[in-house]
């Protein structure tokens, strides 16, 4: 069985209850392949989750955008993986670079809260990716495979896990990865999991890219053979998104 393309939708810290109500709208009206050949995941930020999930018709899924990296109780803020298993939230998107960046989550710590994810049921987005330094220094390999390396360790099985590549020059920049670009990482990353996972995880693993995937550039990233889906940000909050999901068809010819 093939790799089923994936696309999320990422809103980060954006919205209000009447934007979420209009996009959740586009999406339910939209003219987009089924879940036969797409998946599609929203990640509203936690305050419109529920809200998200209650509108959105069934073929379309939701994603927290974090979770807590143990077991709840008292961490003020924090929501725990326990909760959104209780919210009936499938997803949740762990390890994104500004987390990463701004928060200094280790590639460790996100390893843990990966697991843990893993442990309550919640299927995850794992992100990972390389600045604009370790790319042109030559290690954007090394450094995606560190990060892989981490997840790698403290879990079980992959079954229940979407590698999204986000190179963080890429992200909110317009500037995307050219495909051969993004096709290289992933080609990459699929081998390195192959030598150190299993053949059977290469194979099977979907690796999704996001960094300003745009209606105009999806159709071109879905043909490169290693791209399993996409994970978008600004682009999910508008009109566009629709042609993105559309871009699945690609992998159909
Ligand atoms: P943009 O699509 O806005 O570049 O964001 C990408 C991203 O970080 C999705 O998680």
């Amino acid at each position: 069985m093939g790799r089923k393309f994936f696309i999320g939708g990422n809103w980060k810290c954006n919205g209000t209850t009447e934007e979420a109500k209009k996009i959740v709208g586009t999406l339910n009206e939209a003219n987009v392949p089924g879940e036969d050949i797409v998946e599609v995941v929203v990640s509203p930020p936690f305050v419109f989750l529920s809200f998200v999930k209650a509108l959105l018709h069934s073929n379309f899924h939701v994603a927290a955008q974090n979770c807590w990296v143990h077991k709840g109780g008292a961490y003020t803020g924090e929501v725990s993986a326990e909760m959104l298993v209780n919210l009936d939230i499938p997803w949740v998107i762990l390890g994104p670079s500004e987390r990463r960046l701004l928060l200094e989550e280790s590639n460790e710590f996100v390893g843990d809260k990966v697991a843990y994810a893993l442990s309550q049921g919640l299927k995850v987005i794992a992100c990972i990716g390389e600045t604009l330094e370790q790319r042109e220094a030559g290690t954007t390999l090394a450094v995606v495979a560190e990060q892989t390396k981490a997840i790698a360790a403290k879990i079980p099985d992959w079954d229940n896990v979407v590698l999204a590549y986000e190179p963080i020059w890429a992200i909110g920049t317009g500037k995307a990865a050219t495909p051969a670009q993004a096709q290289e990482v992933h080609a990459d990353l699929r081998k390195w999991i192959h030598d150190n996972v299993s053949a059977e995880v290469a194979v099977t693993v979907r690796l999704i890219y996001g960094g300003s995937v745009n209606g105009t550039n999806s159709k071109e990233l879905a043909a490169q053979p290693d791209i399993d889906g996409f994970l978008v940000g600004r682009a999910s909050l508008k009109l566009e998104f629709v042609d993105i999901i559309n871009a699945a068809t690609v992998k159909k010819n």
